[in-house]
């Protein structure tokens, strides 16, 4: 019996490395340099390309001309660590992409056509550090929402798209933050922004171009200026000033409270006439016992 098994030795591991070669397909158009990392970089791609092994790590899809990933492609590629998506006509990224199982670290969205970052777009990837997403420049909205969940993320890039205003919350959501990058988006120096730029002051060492190297146009005269020149005290008339969302928070809880106020006085109605109306009926009874 042991001898036998010494005899298919041999054979056994033949057929185990010619299984593996058979499951190991590169993509026809792709280099497969090693059997975690598929390289499709600029072969005129207009798709993910078919049969990407299951197991890969490092997918490298940049300059093509992939238009959209299918909600399910971490799912499917659960193992992904490295996707890079960079200089493709990527122009929505589909909500739950990416999850909190995915062991995605880094992803590249740089130079594509994104114009808008949803919230849930990330859903709660704990793994990425290194999210890219400059040069896309239609990119005008990132929603308040757009990272939470991003526990682990350090880099953060969104430079050069276009910009105006960014809630500072998508900043301060990130507890992992090192670096990010905002340089040459249109951004407007009004009361919207003077929250942001606060928490740019105090973390101006994330900023790999500093404060010098951000610009933004003012309101009056649409003059661009450097951020280093502004200061907390150029902001000093939108102190005290409610933005919209304010007002609508205010009028909204003023709503609320009064209906409340008004269902309460009518329990309490209810109830004292409920009251009063057992009393009566008891006296009534008590006056027929009599
Ligand atoms: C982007 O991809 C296109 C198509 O492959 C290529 O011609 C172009 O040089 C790339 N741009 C950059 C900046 O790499
Ligand atoms: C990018 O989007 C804009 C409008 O959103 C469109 O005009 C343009 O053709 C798109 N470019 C590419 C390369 O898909």
């Amino acid at each position: 019996m042991f001898s036998c098994v010494r005899w298919f030795q041999p054979f056994l591991a033949l057929l185990s490395s010619t299984l593996l070669t058979w499951g190991y397909n590169c993509p026809s158009s792709c280099l497969c340099p090693d059997h975690h990392t598929v390289d499709c970089t600029g072969q005129g791609l207009t798709r993910l390309p078919d049969s990407i092994p299951l197991d890969v790590r490092r997918l490298l899809l940049s300059n093509n001309w992939i238009p959209w990933i299918p909600s399910d492609f971490l799912v499917l590629y659960s193992d992904l660590v490295y996707l890079d998506l960079r200089n493709n006509s990527l122009t929505r990224l589909e909500p739950g992409t990416l999850t909190t199982s995915s062991r995605l670290v880094y992803l590249d969205l740089g130079s594509n056509n994104l114009t808008e970052i949803p919230s849930g777009t990330f859903g709660e990837s704990r793994s990425l550090i290194k999210l890219r997403l400059g040069n896309n420049p239609y990119l005008n909205m990132v929603s308040k929402d757009a990272f939470a969940g991003l526990t682990s993320l350090r880099e953060l890039e969104l430079e050069r798209n276009a910009l105006s205003g960014l809630d500072v919350e998508v900043l301060s959501q990130l507890p992992s933050l090192r670096v990010i990058r905002l340089e040459g988006n249109p951004w407007l120096c009004n009361c919207n922004f003077a929250k942001l730029f606060l928490w740019l002051l105090e973390n101006r060492h994330k900023l790999p171009t500093g404060l010098d190297g951000m610009e933004c146009s003012l309101p009056g005269d649409g003059r661009q200026v450097s951020l280093s020149v502004l200061s907390e005290d150029s902001f000093r008339e939108c102190r005290g000033l409610l933005t919209l969302t304010d007002y609508l928070i205010v009028i909204f809880s003023g709503i609320c409270i009064s209906v409340a106020a008004i269902i309460a006085s009518f329990f309490l109605a209810s109830t004292i006439h409920c009251f009063q109306r057992l009393k009566s009926k008891r006296t009534d009874e008590e006056e027929a016992e009599d």
